[in-house]
């Protein structure tokens, strides 16, 4: 790739989720991605050949700004569209520029759903964890794929917030219609600076993959 998301360098689990992709649906599936962010997921996705629906609330990484970096040195930061244009991507991604919680749940069905860290931003904590769930569940198809990672209680305040969450109890959430594929979890890490985060911090992450066997009986 010429251009490089913000978030590039940060763990995650995403090449466990593509592997399990490749195994599961269909090399032109259609992948959705919740919090798409700058594209750290999507632009890979799309150059897999996966057709791609980013959906993302956040108007500066859609659009690109000029951003503080690490260190008080100004930058420009390139936005998802900018940079699917620059990388000639754009054509098999469509962008949803939304509030995932907002409005009715989106009446669309793909092959596999993904979603990194979004869930414990603080905009979502007026709805309980389960709707998101539950809405990301809806778009999956029979036979596709749920991925999720997602921070899990690093401090006291985070233990309040039924957000930061962990493999176990979100596992309650994939009975009957879900086979639960794989959960992984870190121990405590020490991340680098990065945007939004000027300070060396401690993160703990889990990941939840699923499978859906068939129809859910009460959906949309
Ligand atoms: C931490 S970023 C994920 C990026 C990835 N972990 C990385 O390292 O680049 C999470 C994204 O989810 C988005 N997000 C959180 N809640 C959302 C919601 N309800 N609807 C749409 N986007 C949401 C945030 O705006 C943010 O861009």
């Amino acid at each position: 790739m010429q251009t490089e998301s913000l978030g590039e360098r940060t763990l995650t689990f995403f090449p466990q989720f593509l592997a399990t992709l490749r195994e599961r649906v269909a090399p032109d599936a259609t992948v959705a991605v919740i919090g798409a962010s700058d594209g750290k997921f999507v632009l890979p996705l799309a150059a897999a050949g996966y057709h791609v629906v980013a959906i993302e609330r956040d108007a500066v990484a859609l659009h690109g700004a000029d951003i503080r970096l690490p260190g008080d040195s100004q930058a420009h930061a390139l936005g998802l569209i900018d940079r699917l244009k620059l990388e000639e991507l754009h054509s098999r991604v469509e962008v949803v520029e939304d509030d995932f919680l907002d409005g009715a749940p989106l009446g669309l069905q793909c092959e596999a759903v993904w979603t990194s860290c979004s869930w414990h931003y603080s905009a979502n904590h007026h709805r309980p964890l389960a709707e998101f769930v539950d809405r990301m569940q809806r778009l999956v198809r029979p036979g596709g794929v749920f991925g999720a990672e997602f921070m899990m209680p690093v401090e006291r305040r985070h233990h309040m917030i039924e957000h930061y969450t962990s493999p176990e109890r979100l596992r309650h959430h994939f009975l009957g219609d879900w086979d639960v594929l794989l959960t992984l979890r870190t121990s405590e890490f020490t991340e680098r600076p990065h945007v939004g985060q000027p300070r060396d911090h401690t993160h703990r992450m889990g990941l939840l993959m699923a499978a859906r066997t068939s129809t859910l009986t009460n959906h949309l």
